[in-house]
């Protein structure tokens, strides 16, 4: 199993590559998609209905202990409602994480429900995780083994410096990000002026995703980024860096 994460500041546009990675990996296999910011989108992205996020499940178990059905343990229960979440496509699975934290202790719902990704995750040859923006993220344990971790950012100096604190973080908080990778979306090159600050960042790649016209028409028509053709501009560079980065 290969955990490929995105991150980034907001609106970059990492739920959209998220879907492209999505789609390019389940080219190959059923991949599991994550939703792990809790403005719930990618499922949208995506052309999936969501019923229940893991954080509502959680909240359920918590306020009604009671509906468990007998002879179930409360293992077993939490194992089955996780199920029950998994939205199953023909090309890719998707669960979507919802809010994380709310009152109450949910520590022993939250160790079960971590054993249980755990070995959800196992299942599949490929995990794609859509974090919020920021970096509080990076502290959960969903970002914290990654094979891959992109980090979004438009092509401006502001960007590119949230991107190398989000670096700076990995280290700090010595994740196992394995490589990483910044990429400048929309925007056919890397900037002449922008240059020198990457250089200075220790990404692994620096890969852009130049702005896609079709993404644009999808997206306005409501159509899911899934069905975006491969000949799309976006596409097309997403394979080469998959090749080039050994995805
Ligand atoms: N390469 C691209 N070409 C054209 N539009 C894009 C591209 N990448 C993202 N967008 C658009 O930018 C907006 C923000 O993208 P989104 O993926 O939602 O950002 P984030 O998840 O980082 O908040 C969306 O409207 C999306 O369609
Ligand atoms: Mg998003």
């Amino acid at each position: 199993m290969k955990t490929l994460a995105v991150s980034g500041k907001g609106g970059v546009g990492k739920t959209t590559l998220a879907s492209l990675l999505v789609k390019l990996l389940s080219k190959r296999k059923v991949s599991l998609a994550v939703d792990a910011d809790p403005n719930t989108n990618l499922n949208l992205m995506l052309g999936v209905d969501v019923d229940k996020t893991i954080g509502q499940l959680r909240e359920d178990i918590t306020e009604d202990p009671e509906g468990i059905p007998n002879g179930m343990s409360k293992q077993e229960y939490i194992k089955y409602q996780l199920q029950m979440a998994i939205v199953e496509g023909s090309k890719f699975d998707l669960i979507a994480m919802g809010r994380q934290d709310g009152p109450g202790c949910y520590c022993y719902i939250n160790n079960l429900l971590r054993v249980f990704m755990d070995s959800l995750a196992e299942k599949y040859p490929y995990v794609v995780i859509d974090n919020e923006a920021g970096m509080e993220h990076l502290s959960r344990r969903t970002t914290k083994n990654t094979d891959f971790l992109f980090i979004v950012s438009d092509a401006t100096q502001t960007g590119v410096l949230t991107a190398e604190r989000i670096k700076g973080m990995t280290e700090e908080l010595k994740l196992n990000t394995g490589t990483t990778c910044l990429v400048l979306n929309k925007t056919p090159e890397v900037p002449e002026n922008l240059q020198e600050s990457i250089s200075k960042g220790g990404f692994d790649y620096v890969v852009t995703i130049p702005e896609d016209k079709t993404i644009a028409e999808f997206v306005s028509e409501g159509k899911p980024l899934i069905d975006l053709p491969e000949t799309s501009p976006s596409f097309i560079k997403l394979k080469q860096i998959a090749k080039e980065i050994g995805i």
